[in-house]
């Protein structure tokens, strides 16, 4: 993989640029990744050639996209081994397939007094729609802890569940703290009680093989964009069997089979979920990325980042007054940390004149902040077209910073 790189950089037009002329450092690809050539070429090749609206037209233009587009969803289905390409929805990003999940499911299978299970260590995007249905329907949301090193305290999930459990929503990683969670066991857990499972796989899916039928979780969400795909882009894999009893999200057109000021029925999945013009160019698109990560070979990206994670981890250690938020056993390709007196966005502006991109703040993680007793964070987050020359360059950066914050 190592001798691939530079080879792999090619392909990705952005990582040749210069930011505040120098070289650019791209260390935020846990917010978004960089998109290969054949993911921008593609865009630009269906707008030039081939664009119509699909599922509506009766016209060679329409049918070619519409084909390209269910082409894309079998490379999904494909992608996270899903038994049918009925399962997979078709959204504008994590927090989107979440949303439609807490309304749909919510509306159909939550009423008062009801629980919902998520972690401590979630994204807002999977707290905030929970808090928002438990709102509606006045029903109440239960948080599973995790301790200082970062890891979930699933001994605990067990005394959490009780009769009124009607889903559980984890993180599979956490994208403030690198954390793997051990979703598995999580799902098997839920599921002797026969509680459903989401798994928000935002920051997974780019980095870990993910396999919903060996997991046997109920939904599984993740964003495209965050897999090297166009913005906009999103994943809700979702059991059929729920799918099918779960009310439509949001209303229009193709989301029905017939309609009539008495009575609008449904479509059948996954369209039912699929309200209005879809984003279908850049499915077709994320589909070239999804192949791409296929063709590199997830195995070779999970090996080849954990190596960059680790070595990164031990030269960041090298520094004085540094802590790394986030110390669990198994991390994905994320490092949160701190430096003693120093404010985390103050270290971000001076790392960006050195054309270093790294996220600073909450992470839209709050709670996990709170944990900690801290206001933020900075972030470094890799992909597999980092290099550990980058990794040096950063700590060599950090090095550098350090005393004239100080
Ligand atoms: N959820 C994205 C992040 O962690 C935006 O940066």
């Amino acid at each position: 993989m190592k001798e691939k790189i530079e080879k792999i950089r090619k392909d990705f037009p952005i990582l040749a640029t210069q930011v505040n002329k120098k070289p650019l450092v791209y260390f935020d690809n846990a917010a978004t990744t960089q998109k290969p050539s054949i993911v921008i070429d593609t865009i630009t090749e269906y707008y030039s050639k081939y664009n119509a609206n699909i599922h509506r037209g009766i016209h060679f233009l329409s049918n070619f996209v519409t084909d390209a587009s269910e082409k894309a969803r079998e490379t999904v289905r494909e992608f996270i081994n899903a038994d049918t390409v009925e399962e997979i929805i078709f959204t504008s990003g994590t927090t989107e397939s979440i949303n439609l999940v807490a309304f749909s499911f919510g509306e159909t299978f939550i009423v008062k007094d009801d629980e919902i299970i998520i972690s401590e260590m979630e994204h807002h995007s999977n707290i905030v729609p929970w808090q928002m249905l438990c709102e509606r329907k006045d029903a109440i949301l239960r948080v599973l802890p995790f301790n200082d090193a970062g890891e979930l305290e699933i001994d605990k999930l067990s005394e959490l569940i009780n009769p009124k459990t009607k889903i559980v929503a984890v993180a599979h990683v956490s994208n403030a703290l690198g954390t793997i969670n051990p979703i598995k066991k999580i799902i098997k857990i839920a599921h002797k009680s026969n509680i459903p499972v989401l798994i928000d796989g935002a920051q997974a899916a780019q980095h870990i093989k993910v396999d919903v039928k060996e997991l046997d979780c109920d939904f599984y969400a993740f964003s495209g964009h965050k897999s090297y795909g166009p913005t906009g882009t999103g994943i809700l894999y979702g059991k059929k069997d729920i799918l099918e009893k779960m009310t439509p999200y949001k209303g229009g057109g193709e989301m029905i089979a017939k309609v009539s000021f008495e009575k609008t029925t449904y479509n059948a999945l996954p369209f039912k979920f699929e309200a209005g013009t879809p984003n279908y160019i850049d499915s077709i698109a994320l589909a070239k990325a999804l192949d791409y990560i296929t063709e590199l070979g997830l195995d070779n990206i999970c090996k080849y980042e954990t190596e960059l994670l680790e070595y990164a981890t031990r030269e960041l250690k090298k520094i004085d007054n540094l802590k790394i938020i986030g110390e669990a056993e198994h991390k994905s390709s994320v490092i949160s940390f701190i430096i003693d007196g120093i404010h985390p966005s103050d270290a971000g502006t001076l790392l960006d004149q050195m054309g270093i991109a790294i996220r600073t703040g909450t992470h839209c993680a709050e709670p996990v902040m709170q944990h900690f007793g801290i206001s933020g964070t900075l972030r470094a987050s890799f992909a597999f077209y980092n290099t550990f020359e980058e990794v040096d360059y950063f700590v060599k950066s950090l090095n550098y910073i350090i005393p004239i914050l100080k």
